[in-house]
Protein backbone atom coordinates (compact mmCIF):
# COMPACT_ATOMS: atom_id res chain seq x y z
CA UNK A 1 0.00 0.00 0.00
CA UNK A 2 1.46 3.26 -1.18
CA UNK A 3 0.56 6.87 -0.50
CA UNK A 4 -2.25 8.19 -2.36
CA UNK A 5 -4.06 11.06 -2.97
CA UNK A 6 -7.63 10.08 -2.14
CA UNK A 7 -6.66 7.82 1.38
CA UNK A 8 -4.81 8.53 4.32
CA UNK A 9 -3.21 5.25 5.39
CA UNK A 10 -2.39 5.44 9.52
CA UNK A 11 -0.71 3.20 12.00
CA UNK A 12 -2.56 3.00 14.73
CA UNK A 13 -1.96 1.56 18.76
CA UNK A 14 -4.02 -2.04 18.51
CA UNK A 15 -2.43 -3.34 21.83
CA UNK A 16 -0.64 -2.23 25.08
CA UNK A 17 2.89 -3.87 24.75
CA UNK A 18 3.90 -6.41 27.26
CA UNK A 19 7.49 -6.12 27.23
CA UNK A 20 8.83 -5.61 24.18
CA UNK A 21 6.75 -4.41 21.58
CA UNK A 22 5.50 -7.02 18.30
CA UNK A 23 3.69 -5.83 14.84
CA UNK A 24 0.92 -7.02 16.79
CA UNK A 25 0.60 -4.41 18.75
CA UNK A 26 0.19 -2.15 15.97
CA UNK A 27 -2.17 -1.73 12.87
CA UNK A 28 -2.30 -0.25 9.42
CA UNK A 29 -5.65 1.31 8.61
CA UNK A 30 -6.97 3.45 5.82
CA UNK A 31 -9.01 6.73 6.44
CA UNK A 32 -10.61 9.80 4.84
CA UNK A 33 -8.22 12.74 3.78
CA UNK A 34 -9.11 15.12 6.33
CA UNK A 35 -10.25 18.69 5.28
CA UNK A 36 -8.80 21.85 6.77
CA UNK A 37 -11.06 23.48 8.55
CA UNK A 38 -10.47 27.53 8.31
CA UNK A 39 -7.14 28.44 10.13
CA UNK A 40 -5.70 24.75 9.33
CA UNK A 41 -3.75 23.62 6.88
CA UNK A 42 -3.45 19.82 5.41
CA UNK A 43 -0.21 18.51 5.53
CA UNK A 44 1.29 15.15 3.58
CA UNK A 45 4.25 13.51 5.49
CA UNK A 46 7.42 13.35 3.94
CA UNK A 47 9.52 12.18 6.28
CA UNK A 48 8.41 10.22 9.91
CA UNK A 49 11.21 10.35 12.46
CA UNK A 50 11.31 7.39 14.60
CA UNK A 51 11.78 7.70 18.58
CA UNK A 52 12.84 5.69 21.73
CA UNK A 53 10.14 8.12 23.62
CA UNK A 54 7.35 6.47 21.36
CA UNK A 55 7.34 3.02 23.15
CA UNK A 56 7.10 4.72 26.38
CA UNK A 57 3.54 6.52 25.11
CA UNK A 58 2.67 3.22 24.03
CA UNK A 59 1.99 2.16 28.06
CA UNK A 60 -0.82 2.74 30.24
CA UNK A 61 1.02 5.04 32.24
CA UNK A 62 2.45 7.30 30.00
CA UNK A 63 5.43 9.14 31.13
CA UNK A 64 5.47 12.47 32.96
CA UNK A 65 6.31 14.74 29.99
CA UNK A 66 3.50 13.79 27.82
CA UNK A 67 0.62 11.81 27.41
CA UNK A 68 -0.15 8.28 26.27
CA UNK A 69 -1.18 7.13 22.56
CA UNK A 70 -5.15 5.72 23.18
CA UNK A 71 -6.16 2.58 21.97
CA UNK A 72 -7.09 2.76 18.00
CA UNK A 73 -5.54 6.27 17.80
CA UNK A 74 -2.48 6.95 15.08
CA UNK A 75 0.90 6.41 16.73
CA UNK A 76 2.50 10.10 17.42
CA UNK A 77 5.66 11.44 15.77
CA UNK A 78 7.73 13.75 14.54
CA UNK A 79 7.29 14.48 10.69
CA UNK A 80 8.61 16.74 7.63
CA UNK A 81 5.80 17.50 5.36
CA UNK A 82 4.56 19.62 3.11
CA UNK A 83 1.55 21.73 2.81
CA UNK A 84 -0.86 20.26 -0.02
CA UNK A 85 -4.17 22.95 1.21
CA UNK A 86 -4.56 26.00 3.15
CA UNK A 87 -6.67 27.59 4.65
CA UNK A 88 -4.10 29.75 6.92
CA UNK A 89 -2.86 33.26 6.39
CA UNK A 90 0.59 32.25 7.29
CA UNK A 91 1.35 29.60 5.44
CA UNK A 92 1.13 28.76 1.24
CA UNK A 93 0.72 25.42 -0.31
CA UNK A 94 4.06 23.91 -1.27
CA UNK A 95 5.75 24.74 2.09
CA UNK A 96 7.74 22.68 3.62
CA UNK A 97 7.45 22.35 7.59
CA UNK A 98 8.62 20.43 10.46
CA UNK A 99 5.48 19.60 12.38
CA UNK A 100 4.06 16.77 14.52
CA UNK A 101 1.98 14.26 11.97
CA UNK A 102 2.70 10.91 13.49
CA UNK A 103 2.39 7.61 11.87
CA UNK A 104 0.08 8.93 9.09
CA UNK A 105 0.01 10.35 5.66
CA UNK A 106 -1.97 13.68 6.04
CA UNK A 107 -2.38 15.11 9.05
CA UNK A 108 -4.44 18.66 10.19
CA UNK A 109 -2.71 21.83 11.49
CA UNK A 110 -3.54 25.10 12.91
CA UNK A 111 0.09 25.58 12.46
CA UNK A 112 0.84 26.54 15.73
CA UNK A 113 3.04 23.55 16.03
CA UNK A 114 4.74 23.95 12.94
CA UNK A 115 8.41 25.57 11.48
CA UNK A 116 9.09 26.31 7.97
CA UNK A 117 12.14 24.61 6.62
CA UNK A 118 12.33 26.87 3.45
CA UNK A 119 14.30 25.00 0.69
CA UNK A 120 16.29 22.51 3.30
CA UNK A 121 18.37 20.67 0.91
CA UNK A 122 18.43 17.40 3.31
CA UNK A 123 14.99 17.95 4.74
CA UNK A 124 15.21 14.76 6.77
CA UNK A 125 17.68 16.15 8.78
CA UNK A 126 15.39 18.13 9.94
CA UNK A 127 14.81 15.52 12.56
CA UNK A 128 17.93 13.98 13.42
CA UNK A 129 20.87 15.98 13.27
CA UNK A 130 19.72 19.08 12.80
CA UNK A 131 16.59 18.40 14.99
CA UNK A 132 15.56 17.07 18.30
CA UNK A 133 18.02 14.20 18.85
CA UNK A 134 20.83 16.75 18.16
CA UNK A 135 19.22 19.84 19.98
CA UNK A 136 19.00 16.91 23.02
CA UNK A 137 22.58 15.83 22.72
CA UNK A 138 23.74 19.59 21.95
CA UNK A 139 21.80 21.20 25.66
CA UNK A 140 22.77 17.88 27.65
CA UNK A 141 26.33 18.01 26.79
CA UNK A 142 27.59 21.83 26.89
CA UNK A 143 24.75 23.05 29.46
CA UNK A 144 25.01 20.40 31.72
CA UNK A 145 27.70 17.89 30.94
CA UNK A 146 30.18 20.87 30.87
CA UNK A 147 33.37 19.38 29.47
CA UNK A 148 36.65 20.30 29.45
CA UNK A 149 39.82 19.72 27.39
CA UNK A 150 41.18 17.24 28.36
CA UNK A 151 38.67 15.64 30.17
CA UNK A 152 37.26 12.24 29.68
CA UNK A 153 33.40 11.47 28.40
CA UNK A 154 31.04 8.74 28.33
CA UNK A 155 28.26 8.24 25.87
CA UNK A 156 26.50 4.86 25.26
CA UNK A 157 24.46 4.06 21.97
CA UNK A 158 27.32 6.08 21.17
CA UNK A 159 26.12 5.84 16.95
CA UNK A 160 22.37 6.57 17.68
CA UNK A 161 21.13 9.82 17.05
CA UNK A 162 21.64 11.35 20.50
CA UNK A 163 25.20 9.76 21.15
CA UNK A 164 26.76 10.17 18.14
CA UNK A 165 26.45 13.64 18.04
CA UNK A 166 27.62 13.67 21.84
CA UNK A 167 30.74 12.24 21.18
CA UNK A 168 31.74 14.31 18.28
CA UNK A 169 30.59 17.39 20.42
CA UNK A 170 32.64 16.54 23.22
CA UNK A 171 35.54 16.13 20.29
CA UNK A 172 35.00 19.32 19.66
CA UNK A 173 35.33 20.62 23.56
CA UNK A 174 38.94 18.84 23.13
CA UNK A 175 37.89 15.99 25.70
CA UNK A 176 38.85 12.19 25.16
CA UNK A 177 35.66 10.48 24.21
CA UNK A 178 35.06 6.47 25.26
CA UNK A 179 31.76 5.45 23.40
CA UNK A 180 29.69 2.11 23.76
CA UNK A 181 27.96 1.13 20.85
CA UNK A 182 26.24 -2.75 20.23
CA UNK A 183 27.99 -4.65 18.12
CA UNK A 184 31.83 -4.66 16.09
CA UNK A 185 30.80 -2.48 13.36
CA UNK A 186 29.11 0.10 15.46
CA UNK A 187 32.37 -0.10 17.62
CA UNK A 188 34.71 0.13 14.60
CA UNK A 189 32.33 3.12 13.22
CA UNK A 190 32.34 4.98 16.33
CA UNK A 191 36.36 4.77 16.17
CA UNK A 192 36.88 5.06 12.32
CA UNK A 193 34.20 7.59 11.20
CA UNK A 194 33.37 9.31 14.33
CA UNK A 195 36.50 10.13 15.77
CA UNK A 196 35.70 8.33 19.08
CA UNK A 197 38.88 8.02 20.95
CA UNK A 198 38.17 4.14 22.39
CA UNK A 199 34.73 2.18 21.61
CA UNK A 200 33.83 -0.65 23.15
CA UNK A 201 31.15 -2.98 22.95
CA UNK A 202 27.70 -3.40 24.99
CA UNK A 203 27.68 -6.99 24.81
CA UNK A 204 30.81 -7.50 25.53
CA UNK A 205 31.08 -9.75 29.03
CA UNK A 206 33.75 -7.63 30.23
CA UNK A 207 32.54 -4.31 29.18
CA UNK A 208 33.42 -3.49 33.13
CA UNK A 209 36.73 -4.15 32.94
CA UNK A 210 37.56 -3.07 29.64
CA UNK A 211 35.70 0.32 30.52
CA UNK A 212 37.94 0.88 33.69
CA UNK A 213 41.39 0.32 31.24
CA UNK A 214 40.06 2.78 28.84
CA UNK A 215 39.64 5.23 31.78
CA UNK A 216 42.58 5.12 33.76
CA UNK A 217 41.98 8.80 34.79
CA UNK A 218 37.94 8.06 35.99
CA UNK A 219 34.82 9.70 33.95
CA UNK A 220 34.29 13.35 34.17
CA UNK A 221 31.48 12.92 31.92
CA UNK A 222 28.76 10.42 31.43
CA UNK A 223 26.12 11.34 29.35
CA UNK A 224 23.29 8.94 30.20
CA UNK A 225 21.19 7.66 27.13
CA UNK A 226 20.65 3.93 28.35
CA UNK A 227 20.85 2.84 31.99
CA UNK A 228 21.33 -0.77 33.05
CA UNK A 229 24.38 -2.80 32.80
CA UNK A 230 26.46 0.48 31.20
CA UNK A 231 25.37 2.36 34.16
CA UNK A 232 26.50 -0.10 36.66
CA UNK A 233 29.82 -0.06 34.61
CA UNK A 234 30.33 3.57 35.12
CA UNK A 235 29.49 4.42 38.35
CA UNK A 236 32.50 2.92 39.83
CA UNK A 237 34.79 5.50 37.64
CA UNK A 238 32.77 8.11 38.10
CA UNK A 239 35.51 11.37 39.62
CA UNK A 240 34.80 13.76 42.13
CA UNK A 241 32.88 16.48 40.46
CA UNK A 242 31.68 14.31 37.72
CA UNK A 243 28.26 15.74 35.58
CA UNK A 244 25.69 13.09 34.76
CA UNK A 245 22.87 14.32 32.29
CA UNK A 246 20.07 11.95 32.67
CA UNK A 247 18.74 11.71 29.15
CA UNK A 248 17.24 8.51 28.52
CA UNK A 249 17.10 4.78 30.07
CA UNK A 250 16.52 2.61 26.98
CA UNK A 251 17.65 0.04 28.74
CA UNK A 252 14.57 -0.18 30.90
CA UNK A 253 11.86 1.04 27.87
CA UNK A 254 10.65 -2.72 27.81
CA UNK A 255 11.27 -3.19 30.88
CA UNK A 256 7.97 -5.37 33.40
CA UNK A 257 8.75 -4.98 37.33
CA UNK A 258 11.64 -4.59 38.75
CA UNK A 259 15.19 -5.10 37.98
CA UNK A 260 16.87 -8.24 38.09
CA UNK A 261 19.87 -8.68 40.49
CA UNK A 262 21.01 -6.98 43.53
CA UNK A 263 20.04 -3.24 44.34
CA UNK A 264 22.26 -0.66 43.16
CA UNK A 265 20.51 2.34 44.64
CA UNK A 266 22.68 2.28 48.09
CA UNK A 267 25.81 2.39 45.88
CA UNK A 268 24.62 4.91 43.42
CA UNK A 269 23.58 7.58 46.55
CA UNK A 270 27.18 7.09 48.25
CA UNK A 271 28.87 7.81 44.83
CA UNK A 272 26.83 10.82 44.51
CA UNK A 273 27.24 12.04 48.05
CA UNK A 274 31.33 11.06 48.25
CA UNK A 275 32.38 12.20 44.35
CA UNK A 276 30.12 14.76 44.71
CA UNK A 277 28.51 14.25 41.31
CA UNK A 278 26.11 16.37 39.97
CA UNK A 279 23.13 14.46 37.86
CA UNK A 280 20.81 16.21 35.92
CA UNK A 281 17.73 15.30 34.26
CA UNK A 282 16.82 16.90 30.70
CA UNK A 283 13.58 16.76 28.87
CA UNK A 284 14.52 18.39 25.15
CA UNK A 285 11.12 20.38 24.77
CA UNK A 286 12.09 22.74 27.91
CA UNK A 287 15.08 24.60 25.83
CA UNK A 288 13.66 25.29 22.74
CA UNK A 289 12.63 28.95 23.93
CA UNK A 290 16.15 29.73 25.10
CA UNK A 291 18.97 27.40 23.33
CA UNK A 292 17.07 26.15 20.24
CA UNK A 293 18.27 29.91 18.09
CA UNK A 294 22.01 28.58 19.30
CA UNK A 295 21.69 25.36 18.39
CA UNK A 296 20.58 26.05 14.68
CA UNK A 297 23.39 28.20 13.85
CA UNK A 298 26.29 25.72 15.74
CA UNK A 299 25.05 22.80 14.65
CA UNK A 300 24.80 23.99 10.64
CA UNK A 301 28.05 25.77 10.93
CA UNK A 302 30.22 22.93 12.22
CA UNK A 303 27.96 20.40 9.64
CA UNK A 304 28.99 23.09 6.73
CA UNK A 305 32.25 22.48 8.37
CA UNK A 306 32.80 18.95 8.18
CA UNK A 307 33.05 19.32 11.98
CA UNK A 308 30.23 16.99 12.83
CA UNK A 309 29.09 13.84 10.43
CA UNK A 310 25.56 12.83 10.32
CA UNK A 311 24.38 9.48 10.29
CA UNK A 312 20.93 8.56 9.10
CA UNK A 313 19.21 5.63 8.65
CA UNK A 314 16.27 5.60 6.39
CA UNK A 315 13.54 3.24 6.36
CA UNK A 316 11.40 3.27 2.72
CA UNK A 317 7.89 3.26 3.45
CA UNK A 318 5.04 4.18 6.33
CA UNK A 319 4.23 0.58 6.78
CA UNK A 320 7.93 0.01 8.11
CA UNK A 321 7.27 1.89 10.91
CA UNK A 322 6.64 -0.87 13.29
CA UNK A 323 9.70 -3.05 12.55
CA UNK A 324 11.93 0.15 13.00
CA UNK A 325 10.30 1.15 16.29
CA UNK A 326 10.91 -2.49 16.95
CA UNK A 327 14.31 -2.98 16.13
CA UNK A 328 15.21 0.79 17.56
CA UNK A 329 14.56 -0.37 20.87
CA UNK A 330 16.88 -3.41 20.25
CA UNK A 331 19.38 -1.38 18.71
CA UNK A 332 19.30 -2.64 14.96
CA UNK A 333 19.58 0.70 14.30
CA UNK A 334 22.62 3.10 12.86
CA UNK A 335 22.05 6.29 13.51
CA UNK A 336 19.20 8.00 13.52
CA UNK A 337 15.71 6.42 12.09
CA UNK A 338 13.94 8.60 9.40
CA UNK A 339 10.87 6.88 7.32
CA UNK A 340 10.60 7.98 4.04
CA UNK A 341 6.68 8.49 3.72
CA UNK A 342 6.54 9.78 0.35
CA UNK A 343 8.88 11.90 -2.43
CA UNK A 344 6.36 14.26 -2.86
N1 LIG B 1 15.32 13.47 27.42
C1 LIG B 1 15.02 13.81 26.17
O1 LIG B 1 14.45 14.87 25.91
C2 LIG B 1 15.44 12.87 25.08
C3 LIG B 1 15.40 13.27 23.73
C4 LIG B 1 15.85 12.36 22.75
C5 LIG B 1 16.29 11.09 23.13
N2 LIG B 1 16.28 10.75 24.44
C6 LIG B 1 16.78 9.44 24.88
O2 LIG B 1 18.12 9.29 24.43
C7 LIG B 1 18.41 7.92 24.23
C8 LIG B 1 18.94 7.72 22.81
O3 LIG B 1 17.92 8.07 21.89
P1 LIG B 1 18.19 8.06 20.33
O4 LIG B 1 17.04 8.67 19.67
O5 LIG B 1 19.53 8.59 20.07
O6 LIG B 1 18.17 6.51 20.00
P2 LIG B 1 19.32 5.66 19.27
O7 LIG B 1 20.55 5.76 20.10
O8 LIG B 1 19.40 6.08 17.84
O9 LIG B 1 18.72 4.21 19.30
C9 LIG B 1 18.57 3.55 20.50
C10 LIG B 1 19.83 2.76 20.85
O10 LIG B 1 19.80 2.39 22.20
C11 LIG B 1 20.70 1.33 22.39
N3 LIG B 1 20.11 0.32 23.29
C12 LIG B 1 18.97 -0.37 23.14
N4 LIG B 1 18.79 -1.20 24.18
C13 LIG B 1 19.83 -1.02 25.01
C14 LIG B 1 20.23 -1.59 26.26
N5 LIG B 1 19.50 -2.55 26.86
N6 LIG B 1 21.38 -1.17 26.81
C15 LIG B 1 22.12 -0.23 26.22
N7 LIG B 1 21.81 0.35 25.04
C16 LIG B 1 20.68 -0.04 24.46
C17 LIG B 1 20.96 0.73 21.01
O11 LIG B 1 22.27 1.11 20.62
P3 LIG B 1 23.52 0.08 20.70
O12 LIG B 1 23.04 -1.20 20.08
O13 LIG B 1 24.58 0.75 19.93
O14 LIG B 1 23.84 -0.07 22.14
C18 LIG B 1 19.97 1.45 20.13
O15 LIG B 1 20.45 1.58 18.81
C19 LIG B 1 17.11 7.16 24.51
O16 LIG B 1 17.14 6.69 25.84
C20 LIG B 1 16.04 8.23 24.36
O17 LIG B 1 14.89 7.95 25.09
C21 LIG B 1 15.85 11.60 25.41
Amino acid sequence: MTQSSTTNRRIVLASRPQGAPTAADFRLEEAPIPVPAEGQVLLRTLYLSLDPYMRQLMDEVPPAYAPRVELGSHMVGGTVSRIVASRHPGFQVGELVLGNAGWQDYALSDGSDLRALGDMKQPSYALGGLGMPAFTAYVGLLDIGQPKAGETVVVAAATGAVGAIVGQLAKLKGARVIGIAGGADKVTFAREQLGFDVALDRHDPQLAQKLAQAAPDGIDVYFENVGGAVFGAVVPLLNVGARVPVIGVIADYNRKGAAEGPDRLPKVMATILQKRIRMQGLVIFDHYETRHEDFIRDMTAWVAQGKVKLVEDLLEGLPQAPEGLIGLLHGSNFGKVVVRVSEA
